[in-house]
């Protein structure tokens, strides 16, 4: 993967969003669109595809495991699937970059096949822990080795039969809980998870999509290995967590309304409006739909007076991207917000709760963190220069903490917004955010 330039935003204090836009597709979604696509038998037609560094990873590494990929070009990708077990060794390492996503999910994937591979990505990602999917999928009979804080590169070891497992899962985590169910597929007997709450579920969906029967009781999911997938169209929805910021945006600056076309509203996904609404945001459905067995919906948000809330446990998992943005409301809100619950918040591509409370600081608003949460007084914004710890949804959130801000913002370190939307600047741009890249 090239290495990124370094790439700052300039964000003019003041303004306010209009208009009607469709933000890029949903990351998740689309990662799991060339999973199973490649691994089915046929081909595989995708609409929508996320054209983000993250989601072109796992592109990339299904190429090098011998599957032809044809796109992607304007959102369509076309995947001609080898079967469940047609991959063939990549010659090199596979480089996953800043994609936790494409690790995890691949490494449940590649645990019980026939090649051997090594999977690496980039600082951040080299720091984050893999034990939580390595621990149970040894449990299945994988071989996996990582560094000694179990972390990447892991090296995964071929043609280890696999055996389906009971698994609780300790942490609410919809990667670990995929990678076991995509181990699970080349497993003997059946594979369950139950999780301790309500996670993305589009593993399920789509497995379901691709004719693959699954059971699903309450908290427990499971499968029964040796199946196969059957080609289906995929048509990927707008990423509500990309649609976020807009949600944010338009909620903080007076005189805001903006409408959000074709947004995901998975009910595993959708904490982020149910937490601005408890705020006393103004978000209105429209048009919902079922597309390709996910809800969707156009949104509309108008700008709106945002208070103080103690964020609902159970939220959590429901929104768990979208709290750099959800802080940002919090800090224009009247009083105080508070969030428990949230220690996954740590381990994501930063520490999202010290360094969102450390740049809300920069910007005069009272933070206080906690080992688990983060407690956030709303207050007046003003100008400063905010380190994103190359983590994108920090460098996006503070975009957005312009609107309300008296003087400008500068974010350092902003090109991995690009592994989940590409695009963000001139589209935020078009919208009314006064945004200008730096290089
Ligand atoms: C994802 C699951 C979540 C989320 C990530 C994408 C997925 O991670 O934060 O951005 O596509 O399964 P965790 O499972 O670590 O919570």
């Amino acid at each position: 993967m090239t290495k990124h330039k370094t790439l700052n935003y300039r964000v003019e204090a003041g303004g306010k969003l209009s208009g009607r836009l469709r933000v890029p597709g949903d990351k998740s979604i689309s990662h799991r669109s060339i999973m199973l696509g490649s691994l089915a038998d046929g081909v595989t037609e995708v609409t929508g595809f996320l054209e983000g560094e993250d989601s072109l990873a796992t592109l990339r590494a299904f190429r090098a495991l011998g599957v032809a990929i044809e796109g992607p070009v304007a959102g369509r990708v076309t995947i001609h699937g080898v079967g469940m077990h047609g991959l063939r060794a990549p010659g090199a390492p596979l480089d996953l970059g800043n994609s936790g996503t494409s690790m995890r999910l691949l490494t449940g994937l590649l645990a019980g096949h026939g090649v051997a591979v090594t999977l690496t990505g980039d600082s951040s990602l080299s720091g984050r822990p893999m034990k939580r999917v390595i621990e149970p999928l040894t449990r299945m009979g994988a071989f996996i080795g990582a560094t000694e804080e179990g972390t990447a590169p892991l090296t995964i070891a071929a043609n280890q039969p696999l055996k389906g497992i009971d698994y609780l899962l300790p942490m609410a985590s919809a990667q670990v809980k995929s990678a076991v169910l995509l181990a699970g597929l080349y497993a003997t007997g059946e594979t369950s998870v139950t999780e301790p709450a309500p996670t993305r579920d589009h593993t399920e969906r789509m497995l379901e999509g691709f004719g693959y029967s699954l059971q699903r009781e309450g908290p427990r999911v499971s499968l029964i290995g040796g199946g196969r997938l059957k080609a289906t169209p995929i048509d990927v929805p707008a990423d509500i967590s990309s649609a976020a910021f807009f949600l944010v945006g338009a909620s903080i600056a007076e005189g805001s309304e903006l409408l959000l076309e074709h947004v995901g509203i998975n009910p595993t996904r959708d904490g982020v409006i149910t937490i601005l609404r408890l705020m006393g945001a103004d978000i209105e459905l429209a048009n919902e739909r079922l597309v390709g067995g996910e809800p969707v919906a156009d949104i509309r948000v108008r700008s709106s007076h945002l208070k103080g809330i103690e964020i609902p446990e159970h939220l959590v998992p429901l929104a768990i991207d979208e709290f750099p943005a959800i802080f940002i409301a919090a800090a224009c809100a009247e009083g105080t917000t508070t969030l428990t619950g949230a220690a996954e918040l740590r381990v994501k591509e930063s520490d999202r709760i010290q360094v969102m409370a450390e740049g809300l600081q920069v910007l005069g608003i009272k933070a206080d963190p906690t080992p688990d949460g983060i407690r956030i007084t709303g207050g007046l914004l003003e100008g400063g220069r905010v380190e994103s710890h190359g983590d994108h949804r920090i460098a996006m959130a503070f975009a957005m903490a312009a609107l309300r801000a008296s003087k400008t913002i500068e974010i350092l370190d902003c090109a991995n917004v690009n592994t989940s939307f590409p695009g963000f600047v001139s589209l935020a741009a078009c919208s009314g955010l006064r945004i200008e890249a730096q290089e």
